[in-house]
């Protein structure tokens, strides 16, 4: 990594190895073109081929992804479970996965259809409590894999102690950092191997593309991760690459101001009489609050809340205006989910009910607009 500031590297990438363009646009154009072509046999003076393999647009995020995670090399997804399942290929039959038990639903499908059919065997445990991901280590664990806040009961695992775990043990230690995105959080920096992300969500930031990302720390894992990519195909177009990178330059202070209108906002249901709890890592009374705080540089925009009576939630999904009831997060318009029915249905009941994924249960992801605004909103679709 350069030295400069993160917000210079959300614009410019790493200065040191960016990608730029020969005509010099300022917005790095959208190379959309299936094939690239080559003068004579032997040669290849653009360096690129065909764009399932590598594409000028997608490289030039792809480096700016690596330059703000500090990975050696990231590949871009077509969605964030693309990528997650790029990492689930790293690994063979017989392997065995340590993962968070609050986890983003799509993950646990994924490991139901798919991993177990591969042979591959995942135990969900509490990463919050370090002897429970001991305890859990057989003599074929490859892998912990982590949620850091989860999502949606915004757990929070000590990345540190983790790391250390998976170092002694010799495993792969994988965060999705989806929720903080690389502006608050910086799991390689932490001992991490490998970072996911959901791109769909805070990097792109405008609730308008499907994106994903692994970026990792060593060049051997890099360099599997892109050899499965170009194998199993499944990476980003060159218009939704420029879209991501669009949306990245604006990524501080989007942050900022999302986080700053999450804290007023949980500060207000906290007051609320038909609100019975709210789990924002940025609220003190959070357990992971000071683990979180010592691995971070901010608590994000994402708030889970539980209500009275599920009554209560399914009217506050009707009767939101501003807040919109929708699957999704990270963008600049304020989204209300209901984790049980939308992000979590195919996650088995008594497992809902162990982690408190109940009818009560709603997620809110705090968008740009004026905090008061949201206020007001979310206030007349509690009466
Ligand atoms: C934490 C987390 N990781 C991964 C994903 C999957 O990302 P995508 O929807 O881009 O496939 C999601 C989607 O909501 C998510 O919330």
């Amino acid at each position: 990594m350069n030295n400069e500031h993160f917000e210079t590297r959300c614009i410019h990438g790493d200065l040191a190895v960016a990608l730029r363009d020969e005509k010099r646009a300022i917005s790095f154009p959208i190379y959309q073109t299936a094939s690239f072509s080559h003068i004579q046999t032997g040669h290849n003076e653009s360096g690129f081929d065909y764009s399932r393999e590598s594409n000028p647009t997608r490289q030039r995020l792809e480096e700016i992804v690596s330059s703000l995670e500090g990975a050696v090399g990231t590949t871009a997804f077509s969605s964030g479970m693309a990528a997650v399942s790029a990492c689930f290929e790293l690994f063979s039959p017989g392997d065995h996965m340590i993962c968070s038990e609050d986890l983003y639903g799509g993950v646990i499908r994924l490991h139901n259809l798919i991993s177990v059919k591969n042979g591959i065997q995942i135990d969900y445990v509490d990463t919050t409590d370090l002897s429970a991901v001991l305890n859990a280590i057989r003599p074929e664990t490859k892998a912990i894999y982590v949620e850091t806040p989860g999502n949606p009961m915004m757990e929070i695992t000590d990345l540190r102690a983790g790391a250390r775990i998976a170092r002694e043990h010799g495993l792969l230690l994988i965060v999705d950092n989806t929720f903080l995105s690389p502006y608050f959080q910086n799991p390689l920096e932490l001992g991490a191997d490998i970072v996911v992300h959901s791109g769909s969500k805070f990097l792109s930031g405008h609730n308008d593309t499907i994106a994903g990302f692994a970026s990792a720390k060593d060049q051997a894992i890099a360099d599997k991760i892109r050899l499965i990519s170009k194998t199993t195909g499944g990476v980003l177009p060159p218009f939704d690459s420029w879209l991501v990178m669009r949306g990245i330059k604006t990524l501080p202070i989007r942050m900022e101001q999302q986080q700053k209108n999450a804290q007023k906002i949980a500060r207000w249901l906290q007051e609320q009489k038909k609100v019975e709890k709210v789990i924002y890592p940025g609220l003190k009374d959070h357990p992971g609050y000071e683990v979180n705080a010592g691995q971070t540089r901010g608590a994000g925009s994402m708030i889970s809340f539980r209500v009275d009576c599920a009554d209560t939630a399914l009217r506050m999904l009707q009767k939101v205006k501003i807040v919109t009831f929708a699957e999704s997060l990270g963008g600049t318009e304020s989204l209300l989910t209901y984790p049980a029915l939308q992000t979590h249905p195919d996650v088995p009941a008594e497992t809902r009910e162990h982690l408190g994924i109940t009818d009560t249960l709603l997620r809110l992801s705090v968008g740009i607009e004026n905090a008061d605004d949201i206020i007001s909103d979310l206030k007349q679709a509690l009466e």
